[in-house]
């Protein structure tokens, strides 16, 4: 992507401004952002399902520059709590565009998502059609759909996988668990069931799998119409989309993906006499992810027997995707040049455990040593959205780079932020 331009003599420049400027103007570790690249992908998207609705999903990663980002560039959004919620509510966002899902809705969830008029929610269990029918009252009416599991096993790691009924998500296709919910909502004049929901998984790179998924669907909405005599509107396929996290790693062919979805969806149609629903996908990580880039200092290099560690300011505490799903980064040297032949290293964080590794056997000039830059590409998404407050290192900033200029969006955090939340003592 345009984000990870390489620069001569090793530096490396996102959104036209050099990455050392950003470290030597923010401090290290930070979190940029590249504005252009995330507005450039959601107009992919509109492009590629020009007949569709594009929801971002919120989880990947969320501000409130980002809230307007996607809103300016015509996308929706979904979100998966309160929090979510509000956060793009406040920010200025159409709440009739906004979707809610979670396995476990909180009472705070449902009242938030009813007081401020969101456009659906994806109801995950048969005990939430009573709670949200009650919490509507009598004279409303709230949008629903269901989240079903289709029986399609995908994506990157097995704790991302959600499209089998070995995981919490969704109502089961096979044992009737989705058809029993989907009766029932018909049942409750607060509910007016839209249509129907579907995520398989994440990091998901076959296309095949979407349309396998797809298929299912409709069948489903088939058997909808002959048992209760009603098509449904609308349609959503989830997110999942995959992206490549180094170079040459495939990704999920968007251009494949947006031809099959709408073929696929108008011949089961057709086969099914149903009218064509409208069609929604929720992209997260492929919207965000390609568009940061996480910018570390090196602290301490030591070698121990064969191995060379290259340890930096941040880890797991910003990045805890190689600790959970073993996912592989390709740091590089970045603000200087290096002629010295590559060693393989492995860089570390600076936590108190031995997990705490942010990529294993990677190629680094042979030179590194303290005070070095590092570039960790393609960071946009759920690391800064999954950081934690481990060992009070302090979460990092988010400095978005647009056109030459830089912003900081969200601030550093600090022993202060702490200190205000502990009100003990
Ligand atoms: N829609 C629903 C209902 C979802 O649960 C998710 C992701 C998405 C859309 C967006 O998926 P995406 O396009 O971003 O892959 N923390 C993990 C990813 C968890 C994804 C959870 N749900 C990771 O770092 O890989």
């Amino acid at each position: 992507p345009a984000s990870t331009t390489l620069l001569p003599r090793g530096g490396l420049s996102v959104g036209g401004v050099s990455l050392a400027a950003v470290a030597e103007r923010y401090d290290t570790p930070v979190y940029v952002l590249d504005e252009g690249e995330v507005r450039e992908r959601c107009r992919t998207y509109r492009d590629a399902f020009p007949d569709a609705d594009v929801l971002y999903a919120a989880k990947a990663f969320l501000c409130r520059a980002m809230v307007r980002w996607v809103r300016e560039e015509g996308l929706g959004l979904d979100v998966c709590s309160a929090g979510e919620l509000e956060l793009a509510v406040t920010a200025g966002f159409p709440p009739e565009r906004i979707t809610l899902h979670g396995n476990a809705k909180s009472p705070r969830d449902i009242e938030t998502a009813l007081r401020l008029g969101v456009g659906r929610i994806v109801i995950d269990s048969p005990s939430e059609i009573p709670r949200i029918a009650a919490a509507v009252g009598p004279r409303g009416r709230q949008r629903v759909m269901v989240r079903v599991v289709p029986g399609v096993s995908a994506g990157g790691h097995e704790k991302i996988r959600t499209g089998t009924e070995e995981q919490k998500f969704g109502l089961s296709l096979t044992d009737g668990s989705a058809q029993h919910a989907i009766a029932r909502i018909l049942g409750q004049p607060q509910l007016e069931l839209t249509g129907l929901h579907c995520h398989i998984g994440s990091q998901v790179t076959s296309v095949k799998s979407y349309e396998v998924a797809l298929r299912r669907m409709v069948g489903l909405m088939a058997r909808v119409r002959d048992g209760h005599g009603i098509a449904l509107p609308e349609l959503d396929m989830g997110g999942g989309h995959g992206i490549a996290y180094r170079p040459g790693e495939p990704a999920l062919d968007l251009t494949a993906l947006a031809r099959k979805l709408r073929t696929g969806l108008a011949e089961s149609c057709a086969a099914a006499g149903l009218p064509v629903p409208r069609l929604s996908v929720e992209p997260g990580r492929a919207i965000a992810g390609p568009a940061g880039v996480a910018l570390y200092r090196v602290l301490a290099v030591k070698r121990t027997g064969e191995r060379l560690f290259v340890a930096v300011d941040g880890g797991m505490s910003d990045n805890p995707r190689p600790a959970l799903y073993g996912v592989r980064y390709a740091p590089r040297l970045v603000g200087r040049g290096s002629s010295a032949a590559p060693r393989t290293a492995t860089v570390v964080g600076r936590h108190c455990e031995a997990g705490d590794v942010l990529a294993a056997d990677v190629p680094l000039p042979g030179d590194v040593h303290p005070g070095d830059l590092l570039a960790v590409p393609v960071a946009g998404a759920y690391q800064l959205s999954m950081a934690s407050g481990y060992n009070l290192v302090g979460r990092p900033p988010l400095v978005a780079v647009h056109e030459g200029t830089t912003r900081l969006l969200v601030r550093r955090e600090t022993l202060a932020d702490f200190r205000n939340r502990d009100i003990g003592g």
